[in-house]
């Protein structure tokens, strides 16, 4: 089934998902010399470690690694920098892979398609190991430093990623390709990943670091129940939008949601010459960064990480982040286009129904007897600024580990161990589906930096290298 929201499949991996195989599969082995994947790729381990099957083994060969990254987005690029912090030998011993090639592409499209000019986060948060190093590359631009906790500008987060790239010698390390498969499998006893390219390519790892994000586009029923008979421009989740090039001078455009996404969505908007109606279910509300700052450090991660409820510690995330929020600063010029009569505010309210009618939307809210309607406006665009849902029963990667490997999953996000570690296997998992170890910025630069303080001894120390299967794991 596919979302009626056009170009976002909502469900539907189900139907794609190859047939399940309850035991592991054996692997080919793997020479290192085998079909190249187009790196100087890692040598590791040494040839007795993936043993070449016997001529007459009837699968194709494959190269391998040591350590498959998987997403090259900030949490990848924080792993690999603190991993060479802790053991400069590991350089010749993982592989990342991404769709794009290269790092952080991701991150620098979603800030430009928003015109986002600076983070939300302050400067010590970024990929290198040294906290003070974004700080100190902004030396010269101390005007790309933003009030009140030095928030770094777009262009020096991203020329400061560079030079970490540069730094670090990573330039070259990620290959191009999308992992469609992820299945684990024994060569000679021993358990491996076989991972499986979408243009037919495949790699064995001994280990394996999903970091790929994984939250897929809210999209709210309503939206899912509109027949695909709108031109699709106008509909779209923010993931979709990319506000370079729109001319939307005259239109008028219904956001909904109320987070940071949304006050973006706005400025642009209006900046294009175009009327908003921004619509949120709650009362529009400003905070600084997404949780307390003391979800970063003790204060507030010791009583989470003390918390023996898995479903507790969930319930601890969602109130920690409550929702979405813009900042004091985003709310401000928000409230000023309101004054201008730019933008129009629709709180505590939500959109009942929506339907195409000749050439513009009519949207139902469904609190249409307490404020005066917006049924009689016809709306040109609908722009969905709802957030992603973490939720790893729609992650298709995981449907062979889950199904030889069952785990604990709570709301969505499953129960790692105290290195990230999927139990039973060694794969690794980092960012916003770590958070029932992380606590609530497990999604955030710096949940890249805690979730490498906890993989990072697993993949250098081997008396750490064994994870236990499910059954021993207590939160
Ligand atoms: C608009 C926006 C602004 C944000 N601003 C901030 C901020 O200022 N501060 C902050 O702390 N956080 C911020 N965040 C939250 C978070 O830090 C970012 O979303 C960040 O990009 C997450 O990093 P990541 O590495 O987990 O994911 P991503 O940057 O999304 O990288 C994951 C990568 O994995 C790749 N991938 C996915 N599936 C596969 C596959 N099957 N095979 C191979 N590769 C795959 C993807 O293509 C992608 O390149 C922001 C989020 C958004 C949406
Ligand atoms: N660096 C930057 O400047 C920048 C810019 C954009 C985003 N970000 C970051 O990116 C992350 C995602 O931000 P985001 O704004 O995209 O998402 P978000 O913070 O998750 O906010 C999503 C919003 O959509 C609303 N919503 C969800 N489902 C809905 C539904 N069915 N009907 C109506 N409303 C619904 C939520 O309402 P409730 O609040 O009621 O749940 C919330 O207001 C955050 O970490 C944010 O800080 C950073």
């Amino acid at each position: 089934m596919r979302s009626t929201v056009q170009g976002i499949t909502v469900h539907g991996f189900a139907a794609n998902r190859k047939p399940i195989s309850r035991q592991p599969t054996h692997c080919a082995a793997i020479p290192r010399k085998g079909r190249h994947l187009g790196l100087p790729l890692p040598t590791h381990p040494p040839p007795t470690h993936l043993p070449i099957h016997p001529p007459t083994h009837p699968l194709p060969m494959s190269p391998s690694t040591d350590i498959a990254i998987i997403g090259a987005g900030p949490q990848a690029l924080t792993l690999v920098t603190h991993l060479l912090q802790k053991k400069a030998a590991m350089r010749n011993r993982f592989v990342v892979i991404d769709p794009a090639g290269e790092w952080l592409h991701q991150w620098h499209h979603q800030f430009r398609a928003l015109e986002i000019p600076h983070l939300r986060s302050p400067a010590v948060h970024h990929p290198d190991p040294n906290p003070h190093a974004l700080r100190t590359f902004a030396e010269g631009r101390p005007d790309e430093l933003f009030p009140p906790y030095a928030l770094p500008s777009t262009a020096l987060f991203h020329d400061f990623c560079d030079s970490v790239i540069q730094r670090w010698n990573l330039a070259d390390r990620v290959l191009a390709g999308t992992v469609q498969h992820l299945e684990l499998c024994q060569v000679l006893g021993r358990q491996r990943f076989r991972l499986s390219l979408a243009d037919g390519r495949q790699l064995l790892a001994r280990r394996v670091v999903l970091a790929i994000a994984g939250g897929t586009p809210q999209i709210p029923n309503w939206a899912r129940q509109i027949p695909q008979t709108y031109p699709s421009q106008r509909l779209r989740h923010s993931s979709q939008i990319d506000l370079r090039g729109l001319s939307l001078a005259g239109e008028r455009i219904l956001i909904v949601g109320s987070g940071l996404t949304s006050g973006h969505l706005a400025l642009g908007a209006t900046a294009r010459g175009a009327q908003v109606i921004l619509m949120a279910r709650r009362q529009v509300y400003a905070k600084l960064f997404d949780a307390e700052p003391g979800w970063l450090g003790p204060k507030y991660l010791k009583g989470f990480q003390a918390e023996p409820s898995w479903l507790r510690r969930w319930q601890m995330i969602q109130q920690a982040r409550n929702g979405g929020s813009v900042t004091p600063a985003m709310l401000l010029r928000l409230r000023r286009l309101e004054r201008q009569s730019r933008l129009t505010f629709y709180e505590q309210c939500q959109v009942q129904r929506s339907e195409w009618k000749g050439d513009a939307w009519r949207v139902h809210c469904s609190a249409e007897a307490e404020h005066d309607c917006i049924a009689h406006l016809p709306i040109d665009r609908i722009w969905l600024a709802t957030g992603s849902q973490m939720n790893i029963d729609r992650w298709p990667l995981l449907a062979d580990v889950r199904a030889t490997h069952p785990i604990e999953i709570v709301h969505g996000m499953p129960v790692l161990d105290h290195h990230l570690r999927w139990p039973g296997c060694n794969l690794f998992i980092m960012g916003g589906a770590a958070a029932l170890q992380l606590g609530p910025v497990a999604r955030n630069l710096f949940g890249g930096r805690l979730a490498s303080d906890r993989i990072v001894p697993a993949l250098v120390k081997p008396s750490l290298g064994q994870s236990r299967p499910a059954a021993s794991l207590t939160a």
